[in-house]
Protein backbone atom coordinates (compact mmCIF):
# COMPACT_ATOMS: atom_id res chain seq x y z
CA UNK A 1 0.00 0.00 0.00
CA UNK A 2 1.07 3.81 -0.12
CA UNK A 3 2.90 5.07 2.25
CA UNK A 4 0.81 7.27 4.28
CA UNK A 5 3.07 7.87 6.98
CA UNK A 6 5.76 9.45 4.80
CA UNK A 7 3.59 12.35 3.99
CA UNK A 8 2.29 11.05 0.43
CA UNK A 9 -0.60 9.58 -0.16
CA UNK A 10 -0.47 6.80 -3.47
CA UNK A 11 -3.25 8.83 -4.96
CA UNK A 12 -1.00 12.37 -4.48
CA UNK A 13 1.67 10.35 -6.51
CA UNK A 14 -0.42 9.83 -9.24
CA UNK A 15 -1.77 13.03 -9.73
CA UNK A 16 -0.44 15.57 -12.23
CA UNK A 17 1.57 16.88 -8.70
CA UNK A 18 2.61 14.32 -8.07
CA UNK A 19 6.48 14.73 -8.42
CA UNK A 20 6.31 17.84 -6.45
CA UNK A 21 4.84 16.43 -3.49
CA UNK A 22 7.05 13.24 -3.86
CA UNK A 23 10.05 15.93 -4.05
CA UNK A 24 8.45 17.42 -1.10
CA UNK A 25 8.28 14.54 0.99
CA UNK A 26 11.34 13.09 0.14
CA UNK A 27 12.96 16.59 1.19
CA UNK A 28 10.52 16.23 4.46
CA UNK A 29 12.98 13.59 5.73
CA UNK A 30 14.56 14.28 8.41
CA UNK A 31 18.39 13.83 8.45
CA UNK A 32 18.81 10.33 8.89
CA UNK A 33 15.45 9.49 8.75
CA UNK A 34 15.16 6.09 6.24
CA UNK A 35 13.36 7.22 3.15
CA UNK A 36 9.76 5.41 1.83
CA UNK A 37 11.41 2.03 1.29
CA UNK A 38 8.97 1.04 -1.36
CA UNK A 39 10.72 3.61 -3.78
CA UNK A 40 14.01 4.70 -3.03
CA UNK A 41 16.84 2.15 -3.37
CA UNK A 42 20.62 3.26 -2.40
CA UNK A 43 19.81 6.84 -2.84
CA UNK A 44 18.39 6.25 -6.53
CA UNK A 45 16.00 8.74 -6.86
CA UNK A 46 12.41 7.54 -7.98
CA UNK A 47 11.28 8.46 -11.40
CA UNK A 48 7.45 9.63 -11.49
CA UNK A 49 5.51 8.01 -14.34
CA UNK A 50 3.04 10.87 -15.32
CA UNK A 51 3.28 13.84 -16.92
CA UNK A 52 3.14 15.32 -20.48
CA UNK A 53 5.61 13.02 -22.10
CA UNK A 54 6.74 9.31 -21.01
CA UNK A 55 9.33 9.41 -18.10
CA UNK A 56 11.96 7.34 -19.20
CA UNK A 57 12.83 9.51 -22.82
CA UNK A 58 14.01 12.39 -20.69
CA UNK A 59 13.10 12.97 -17.52
CA UNK A 60 16.45 10.37 -15.92
CA UNK A 61 19.17 13.08 -16.26
CA UNK A 62 21.46 10.20 -14.91
CA UNK A 63 20.27 7.45 -17.29
CA UNK A 64 19.34 4.21 -15.47
CA UNK A 65 22.42 1.45 -16.34
CA UNK A 66 20.12 -1.29 -16.99
CA UNK A 67 17.29 -1.86 -19.73
CA UNK A 68 15.19 -4.73 -20.70
CA UNK A 69 13.27 -3.94 -23.88
CA UNK A 70 10.95 -6.58 -25.53
CA UNK A 71 8.87 -6.17 -29.02
CA UNK A 72 5.59 -7.86 -29.29
CA UNK A 73 2.96 -8.42 -31.71
CA UNK A 74 -0.34 -7.43 -30.30
CA UNK A 75 -4.04 -8.93 -30.62
CA UNK A 76 -7.05 -7.38 -29.71
CA UNK A 77 -8.33 -3.58 -29.08
CA UNK A 78 -5.38 -1.97 -28.95
CA UNK A 79 -6.58 1.10 -26.88
CA UNK A 80 -7.54 -1.62 -24.02
CA UNK A 81 -4.05 -3.46 -23.88
CA UNK A 82 -2.21 0.27 -23.92
CA UNK A 83 -4.61 1.20 -20.94
CA UNK A 84 -3.62 -2.20 -19.16
CA UNK A 85 -0.25 -1.64 -19.65
CA UNK A 86 0.06 1.91 -18.35
CA UNK A 87 -2.36 0.97 -14.90
CA UNK A 88 0.66 -1.58 -14.50
CA UNK A 89 3.66 1.10 -15.22
CA UNK A 90 1.68 3.35 -12.28
CA UNK A 91 1.36 0.44 -10.23
CA UNK A 92 5.07 -0.87 -10.15
CA UNK A 93 6.70 2.39 -10.06
CA UNK A 94 4.46 3.09 -7.19
CA UNK A 95 6.34 0.55 -5.20
CA UNK A 96 3.71 -1.95 -4.06
CA UNK A 97 3.51 -4.10 -6.35
CA UNK A 98 4.01 -7.83 -5.51
CA UNK A 99 5.54 -8.77 -8.34
CA UNK A 100 8.53 -6.61 -7.93
CA UNK A 101 8.94 -8.70 -4.18
CA UNK A 102 9.95 -6.20 -2.16
CA UNK A 103 12.55 -5.09 -4.04
CA UNK A 104 12.13 -1.22 -4.67
CA UNK A 105 11.65 0.09 -8.01
CA UNK A 106 14.08 3.04 -7.49
CA UNK A 107 14.34 4.97 -10.56
CA UNK A 108 12.75 2.31 -12.77
CA UNK A 109 10.95 3.93 -16.07
CA UNK A 110 8.67 1.71 -18.49
CA UNK A 111 8.59 3.43 -22.28
CA UNK A 112 6.26 2.19 -24.17
CA UNK A 113 5.67 3.06 -28.28
CA UNK A 114 3.07 1.51 -31.10
CA UNK A 115 4.74 -0.03 -34.77
CA UNK A 116 3.79 1.36 -37.86
CA UNK A 117 0.48 -1.01 -38.33
CA UNK A 118 -1.15 -0.02 -35.60
CA UNK A 119 -1.15 3.94 -35.89
CA UNK A 120 -2.09 3.19 -39.42
CA UNK A 121 -5.37 2.00 -38.41
CA UNK A 122 -6.22 5.52 -36.88
CA UNK A 123 -4.13 7.87 -37.89
CA UNK A 124 -2.94 7.16 -41.55
CA UNK A 125 -1.22 10.21 -42.76
CA UNK A 126 0.72 11.06 -39.40
CA UNK A 127 4.16 10.28 -37.98
CA UNK A 128 5.16 6.79 -37.19
CA UNK A 129 3.10 5.08 -39.75
CA UNK A 130 6.26 4.60 -42.13
CA UNK A 131 7.98 1.83 -41.39
CA UNK A 132 11.60 1.87 -41.51
CA UNK A 133 13.65 1.05 -44.43
CA UNK A 134 16.56 -1.51 -44.86
CA UNK A 135 19.69 -0.53 -44.96
CA UNK A 136 23.31 -2.39 -45.87
CA UNK A 137 24.71 -4.60 -43.65
CA UNK A 138 21.57 -6.12 -41.96
CA UNK A 139 20.70 -9.82 -41.51
CA UNK A 140 17.26 -9.04 -40.10
CA UNK A 141 14.80 -11.36 -40.24
CA UNK A 142 10.46 -11.39 -40.40
CA UNK A 143 10.73 -11.38 -36.61
CA UNK A 144 13.46 -9.13 -35.92
CA UNK A 145 12.05 -6.26 -38.04
CA UNK A 146 9.31 -4.29 -36.93
CA UNK A 147 6.21 -5.44 -34.64
CA UNK A 148 3.32 -4.01 -33.04
CA UNK A 149 4.71 -2.38 -29.11
CA UNK A 150 7.92 -1.84 -27.95
CA UNK A 151 8.18 -1.84 -23.93
CA UNK A 152 11.85 -0.47 -23.03
CA UNK A 153 12.34 -0.88 -19.02
CA UNK A 154 15.02 0.85 -17.76
CA UNK A 155 16.35 0.82 -14.00
CA UNK A 156 19.37 0.60 -11.58
CA UNK A 157 18.72 -2.30 -9.83
CA UNK A 158 19.12 -4.82 -12.92
CA UNK A 159 16.51 -6.92 -10.86
CA UNK A 160 13.99 -4.23 -11.57
CA UNK A 161 14.14 -4.37 -15.48
CA UNK A 162 13.41 -8.57 -15.82
CA UNK A 163 10.54 -8.52 -12.92
CA UNK A 164 9.01 -5.77 -13.87
CA UNK A 165 8.50 -6.57 -17.88
CA UNK A 166 7.26 -9.84 -16.28
CA UNK A 167 4.61 -8.31 -14.46
CA UNK A 168 3.60 -6.35 -17.21
CA UNK A 169 3.43 -9.12 -19.80
CA UNK A 170 1.71 -11.03 -17.13
CA UNK A 171 -1.33 -8.51 -16.70
CA UNK A 172 -1.92 -7.94 -20.24
CA UNK A 173 -3.67 -10.41 -22.59
CA UNK A 174 -3.05 -10.39 -26.20
CA UNK A 175 0.57 -9.43 -26.35
CA UNK A 176 2.98 -12.21 -28.61
CA UNK A 177 6.65 -12.02 -28.10
CA UNK A 178 8.98 -10.95 -31.16
CA UNK A 179 12.27 -10.53 -29.27
CA UNK A 180 13.75 -9.27 -26.52
CA UNK A 181 17.60 -7.52 -25.63
CA UNK A 182 19.20 -7.24 -22.44
CA UNK A 183 21.77 -4.38 -22.30
CA UNK A 184 23.74 -2.30 -20.32
CA UNK A 185 25.80 1.27 -19.52
CA UNK A 186 28.46 1.97 -17.29
CA UNK A 187 28.88 5.31 -15.60
CA UNK A 188 28.48 8.51 -16.84
CA UNK A 189 31.08 11.54 -17.99
CA UNK A 190 29.97 15.05 -17.40
CA UNK A 191 29.57 16.70 -20.64
CA UNK A 192 27.79 19.72 -20.05
CA UNK A 193 25.35 21.41 -17.41
CA UNK A 194 22.43 18.43 -16.59
CA UNK A 195 24.25 16.22 -19.44
CA UNK A 196 26.57 13.28 -19.08
CA UNK A 197 27.15 10.13 -21.02
CA UNK A 198 28.53 6.34 -20.26
CA UNK A 199 31.52 5.08 -22.83
CA UNK A 200 30.09 2.34 -24.49
CA UNK A 201 31.59 -1.28 -25.27
CA UNK A 202 34.18 0.35 -27.86
CA UNK A 203 35.40 2.03 -25.18
CA UNK A 204 34.09 5.75 -26.62
CA UNK A 205 31.55 8.00 -24.67
CA UNK A 206 28.69 7.68 -26.43
CA UNK A 207 25.77 10.21 -26.04
CA UNK A 208 28.12 13.34 -26.13
CA UNK A 209 26.22 15.70 -28.74
CA UNK A 210 22.58 15.50 -27.27
CA UNK A 211 19.43 17.80 -26.72
CA UNK A 212 19.34 18.31 -23.24
CA UNK A 213 17.24 21.51 -22.60
CA UNK A 214 13.63 21.81 -22.83
CA UNK A 215 14.11 24.18 -25.77
CA UNK A 216 16.59 21.60 -27.47
CA UNK A 217 13.89 19.00 -26.72
CA UNK A 218 10.99 20.54 -28.11
CA UNK A 219 12.89 21.09 -31.42
CA UNK A 220 14.24 18.12 -32.21
CA UNK A 221 12.45 15.38 -29.56
CA UNK A 222 8.98 16.07 -29.04
CA UNK A 223 5.68 15.89 -31.50
CA UNK A 224 4.85 19.54 -30.48
CA UNK A 225 1.12 18.98 -31.80
CA UNK A 226 -2.54 17.52 -32.04
CA UNK A 227 -3.79 14.06 -30.73
CA UNK A 228 0.20 13.00 -30.84
CA UNK A 229 1.40 16.13 -28.68
CA UNK A 230 4.25 14.92 -25.98
CA UNK A 231 4.95 11.80 -28.37
CA UNK A 232 8.40 11.20 -30.14
CA UNK A 233 9.33 8.63 -32.66
CA UNK A 234 11.55 5.75 -31.24
CA UNK A 235 14.42 3.54 -33.58
CA UNK A 236 15.92 0.87 -31.99
CA UNK A 237 18.50 -0.71 -33.77
CA UNK A 238 20.49 -4.27 -32.64
CA UNK A 239 24.36 -3.63 -33.96
CA UNK A 240 26.54 -6.78 -33.17
CA UNK A 241 29.89 -5.01 -33.41
CA UNK A 242 32.62 -6.99 -34.44
CA UNK A 243 34.83 -6.11 -31.19
CA UNK A 244 38.14 -8.02 -31.23
CA UNK A 245 38.67 -6.77 -35.29
CA UNK A 246 37.58 -2.96 -33.79
CA UNK A 247 40.26 -3.17 -30.57
CA UNK A 248 42.83 -4.72 -33.11
CA UNK A 249 43.04 -1.31 -34.34
CA UNK A 250 45.41 0.88 -33.02
CA UNK A 251 43.58 3.67 -30.45
CA UNK A 252 44.59 6.44 -33.11
CA UNK A 253 42.78 4.36 -35.86
CA UNK A 254 39.94 3.57 -33.43
CA UNK A 255 39.68 7.90 -33.21
CA UNK A 256 39.79 8.30 -36.79
CA UNK A 257 37.16 6.04 -37.06
CA UNK A 258 34.80 7.85 -34.01
CA UNK A 259 36.37 10.96 -34.78
CA UNK A 260 36.93 11.90 -31.07
CA UNK A 261 39.32 11.20 -28.55
CA UNK A 262 38.99 7.95 -26.89
CA UNK A 263 40.15 9.17 -23.09
CA UNK A 264 39.68 12.78 -23.44
CA UNK A 265 36.47 12.31 -25.84
CA UNK A 266 37.63 15.63 -27.29
CA UNK A 267 36.53 16.23 -30.60
CA UNK A 268 40.08 15.41 -33.14
CA UNK A 269 39.03 18.59 -34.47
CA UNK A 270 39.72 20.46 -31.37
CA UNK A 271 38.09 21.50 -28.06
CA UNK A 272 36.79 19.43 -25.23
CA UNK A 273 34.05 17.39 -24.84
CA UNK A 274 31.38 19.55 -24.89
CA UNK A 275 32.81 21.40 -28.16
CA UNK A 276 30.61 20.79 -31.30
CA UNK A 277 33.34 18.83 -33.92
CA UNK A 278 34.33 21.11 -36.72
CA UNK A 279 34.11 19.24 -39.76
CA UNK A 280 35.92 21.75 -41.80
CA UNK A 281 38.98 22.19 -39.42
CA UNK A 282 42.40 20.98 -41.56
CA UNK A 283 46.00 19.84 -40.74
CA UNK A 284 48.82 22.62 -42.30
CA UNK A 285 48.93 19.87 -45.33
CA UNK A 286 45.26 20.13 -45.94
CA UNK A 287 43.90 16.95 -44.49
CA UNK A 288 40.47 16.87 -42.41
CA UNK A 289 40.91 16.62 -39.32
CA UNK A 290 38.31 14.29 -38.65
CA UNK A 291 38.41 11.68 -41.54
CA UNK A 292 35.99 11.73 -44.28
CA UNK A 293 34.19 8.86 -43.12
CA UNK A 294 34.74 9.20 -39.29
CA UNK A 295 31.58 8.39 -37.67
CA UNK A 296 31.26 11.89 -35.75
CA UNK A 297 31.08 13.33 -39.71
CA UNK A 298 28.54 10.75 -41.29
CA UNK A 299 26.76 11.19 -38.16
CA UNK A 300 26.50 14.73 -38.14
CA UNK A 301 22.98 16.46 -37.84
CA UNK A 302 24.22 19.98 -40.16
CA UNK A 303 25.62 18.01 -43.51
CA UNK A 304 21.78 15.40 -42.97
CA UNK A 305 19.96 18.73 -42.83
CA UNK A 306 18.07 17.18 -39.76
CA UNK A 307 17.82 18.22 -35.96
CA UNK A 308 20.02 16.00 -33.33
CA UNK A 309 18.35 13.59 -32.35
CA UNK A 310 18.43 11.66 -28.73
CA UNK A 311 20.28 8.71 -28.76
CA UNK A 312 20.06 6.62 -25.71
CA UNK A 313 22.07 3.57 -26.42
CA UNK A 314 23.04 0.41 -24.05
CA UNK A 315 26.14 -1.76 -24.65
CA UNK A 316 24.97 -5.72 -25.13
CA UNK A 317 27.10 -8.72 -23.82
CA UNK A 318 25.30 -11.19 -25.58
CA UNK A 319 25.27 -10.41 -28.60
CA UNK A 320 28.53 -7.85 -28.27
CA UNK A 321 27.48 -5.00 -29.46
CA UNK A 322 25.20 -1.92 -29.26
CA UNK A 323 21.54 -1.59 -28.59
CA UNK A 324 21.08 1.78 -30.64
CA UNK A 325 18.41 3.79 -29.19
CA UNK A 326 16.96 7.16 -30.38
CA UNK A 327 14.24 9.75 -30.40
CA UNK A 328 12.83 12.15 -32.67
CA UNK A 329 10.39 14.16 -33.74
CA UNK A 330 10.44 13.01 -36.94
CA UNK A 331 11.55 9.63 -38.44
CA UNK A 332 13.54 11.89 -41.23
CA UNK A 333 16.06 12.85 -38.52
CA UNK A 334 17.32 8.95 -38.18
CA UNK A 335 16.40 8.33 -41.59
CA UNK A 336 18.62 10.98 -43.64
CA UNK A 337 21.45 10.34 -40.94
CA UNK A 338 21.16 6.31 -41.53
CA UNK A 339 21.48 7.47 -45.41
CA UNK A 340 24.70 9.30 -44.74
CA UNK A 341 26.30 6.88 -42.27
CA UNK A 342 25.14 3.90 -44.98
CA UNK A 343 26.95 5.86 -47.93
CA UNK A 344 30.50 5.59 -45.80
CA UNK A 345 31.23 5.75 -42.60
CA UNK A 346 34.20 3.87 -41.57
CA UNK A 347 32.36 2.13 -37.72
CA UNK A 348 29.50 0.32 -39.70
CA UNK A 349 32.29 -1.71 -41.39
CA UNK A 350 32.69 -2.86 -38.12
CA UNK A 351 28.59 -4.08 -37.41
CA UNK A 352 25.87 -6.25 -38.42
CA UNK A 353 22.51 -5.04 -37.90
CA UNK A 354 20.25 -8.22 -36.80
CA UNK A 355 17.34 -5.99 -34.92
CA UNK A 356 15.18 -3.37 -36.13
CA UNK A 357 12.06 -1.07 -35.74
CA UNK A 358 10.46 1.76 -35.32
CA UNK A 359 7.53 3.05 -32.86
CA UNK A 360 5.25 5.96 -31.98
CA UNK A 361 6.49 6.61 -28.54
CA UNK A 362 3.38 7.51 -26.60
CA UNK A 363 2.33 11.01 -25.02
CA UNK A 364 2.50 11.05 -21.48
CA UNK A 365 0.05 9.72 -19.26
CA UNK A 366 -2.02 9.41 -15.78
CA UNK A 367 -4.47 7.74 -13.59
CA UNK A 368 -6.96 10.27 -15.36
CA UNK A 369 -5.60 10.19 -18.82
CA UNK A 370 -4.49 6.61 -19.79
CA UNK A 371 -1.64 5.84 -21.97
CA UNK A 372 -2.42 5.84 -25.84
CA UNK A 373 -5.61 7.75 -24.83
CA UNK A 374 -5.63 10.25 -26.89
CA UNK A 375 -4.30 8.09 -29.87
CA UNK A 376 -6.08 4.98 -29.33
CA UNK A 377 -8.54 5.92 -26.73
CA UNK A 378 -9.41 2.50 -24.43
CA UNK A 379 -12.94 1.09 -24.79
C1 LIG B 1 27.57 0.39 -33.37
C2 LIG B 1 26.80 1.44 -33.42
C3 LIG B 1 27.22 2.83 -32.96
C4 LIG B 1 28.23 3.22 -32.12
C5 LIG B 1 29.22 2.33 -31.37
C6 LIG B 1 28.18 4.66 -32.05
C7 LIG B 1 29.05 5.44 -31.31
C8 LIG B 1 29.11 6.82 -31.35
C9 LIG B 1 30.11 7.62 -30.70
C10 LIG B 1 31.24 7.08 -29.83
C11 LIG B 1 29.85 8.93 -30.97
C12 LIG B 1 30.66 10.16 -30.56
C13 LIG B 1 30.26 10.78 -29.28
C14 LIG B 1 28.86 11.35 -29.26
O1 LIG B 1 28.59 12.47 -29.76
O2 LIG B 1 28.01 10.66 -28.72
C15 LIG B 1 28.66 8.95 -31.81
C16 LIG B 1 28.06 10.08 -32.29
C17 LIG B 1 26.89 10.09 -33.00
N1 LIG B 1 26.20 8.99 -33.46
FE1 LIG B 1 26.71 7.06 -33.21
N2 LIG B 1 27.16 5.11 -32.84
C18 LIG B 1 26.55 4.03 -33.41
C19 LIG B 1 25.48 4.04 -34.29
C20 LIG B 1 24.79 5.17 -34.64
C21 LIG B 1 23.59 5.20 -35.44
C22 LIG B 1 22.87 3.97 -36.01
C23 LIG B 1 23.22 6.49 -35.55
C24 LIG B 1 22.03 7.09 -36.27
C25 LIG B 1 21.61 6.75 -37.45
C26 LIG B 1 24.18 7.29 -34.84
C27 LIG B 1 24.12 8.67 -34.70
C28 LIG B 1 25.08 9.44 -34.09
C29 LIG B 1 25.02 10.90 -34.02
C30 LIG B 1 23.88 11.77 -34.55
C31 LIG B 1 26.16 11.31 -33.34
C32 LIG B 1 26.56 12.74 -33.02
C33 LIG B 1 27.39 13.35 -34.14
C34 LIG B 1 27.76 14.77 -33.78
O3 LIG B 1 26.91 15.65 -33.90
O4 LIG B 1 28.89 14.99 -33.36
N3 LIG B 1 25.12 6.46 -34.30
N4 LIG B 1 28.23 7.64 -32.01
Amino acid sequence: MAKEASGISRRALLSSGGLAALGGALAACAPGEPAPPERVADGVQPVPPMGEHQAGISVPTAVQPHLLLGVYDLEGDTGTVLARIGESILALTSGDHPALAGIAPGDLTVTVGVGPRLVQQVAPDGPGTEPLPAYPREEIDDRHRGGDLVIQVCASDPLVPPLTLAAVLENTPGLAERWRQRAARGPSVPVRDGHSAPRNVLGFVDGIAAPVTPDELAESVWIGDGDLAGASILVVRRMEIDLPAFHRLPVAAQEGVIGRERASSAPLSGGAIDDDVNLQAKSPDGKYLIPVDAHVRRAHPRPAGVPLMLRRSYSMDDPLGLLFVSYQAELRTFTQTMERMSESDALLDFTRTTAAGVFLALPGFDAQHPLGSTIFGAS
